[in-house]
């Protein structure tokens, strides 16, 4: 089979979407050192493109958390492949996501870290998929809203591929 990418979000695009991101999150933190969270892999992109945007005193730090072992079902058990290097207790804390799907990985994520007692913590994915939700995860900012189709580019993958292309696509296959 032959797998062709659609383009639905350009690069330009994108760009433009994450500085409006960057600007809301700079308006709500102002001065307020803000601590960011990558979740790995998915989210690398977009996660240096909106940290570059933000103003106020960043920190960062990266954690590989997935829900979905080998598979494209989400299993609903959290596997933690890396944790955060850092205590994250009274600090302003900014999780950055690629894609919200049926909410699970981001569910566990944020109760795990909730625990860590936080100053605060909030939510911000580029992309949502609202009609394969499962668990309910509230997000402080989203890039996008979009359909249940095969989205690759910007981080996201198909069987690992695809992730660096600069835009956002629709994966479609061909006989
Ligand atoms: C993807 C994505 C989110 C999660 C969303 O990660 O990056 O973390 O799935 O799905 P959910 O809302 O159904 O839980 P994945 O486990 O595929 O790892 P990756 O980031 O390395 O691609």
């Amino acid at each position: 089979m032959k797998e062709i990418v659609h383009e639905m979000f350009s690069e330009e695009q994108v760009a433009e979407r994450i500085a409006q991101l960057a600007g809301q999150i700079n308006e709500k933190y102002r001065e307020e050192p803000l601590h960011l969270i990558c979740i790995l892999r998915g989210s690398v992109f977009f996660f240096t493109e909106l940290a570059k945007r933000l103003t106020m005193p960043v920190t960062i730090d990266f954690m590989a958390a997935s829900s979905y072992e080998d598979g494209t079902v989400s299993t609903g058990k959290l596997e933690i492949r890396k944790d955060l290097d850092d205590p994250i207790e009274g600090r302003h804390c900014l999780i950055v996501e690629d894609i919200v799907d049926t909410g699970k990985t981001l569910c566990m994520v944020k109760k795990m870290l909730q625990a860590r007692n936080p100053a605060s913590l909030e939510i911000c994915a580029l992309l949502d998929k609202p009609s394969r939700r499962e668990a309910e995860i509230e997000t402080e900012y989203i890039g996008y809203e979009v359909p249940d189709q095969f989205i690759v580019g910007y981080g996201l993958d198909y069987a690992q591929k695809y992730r660096n292309l600069p835009y956002i696509g629709v994966l479609e296959f061909e006989e």
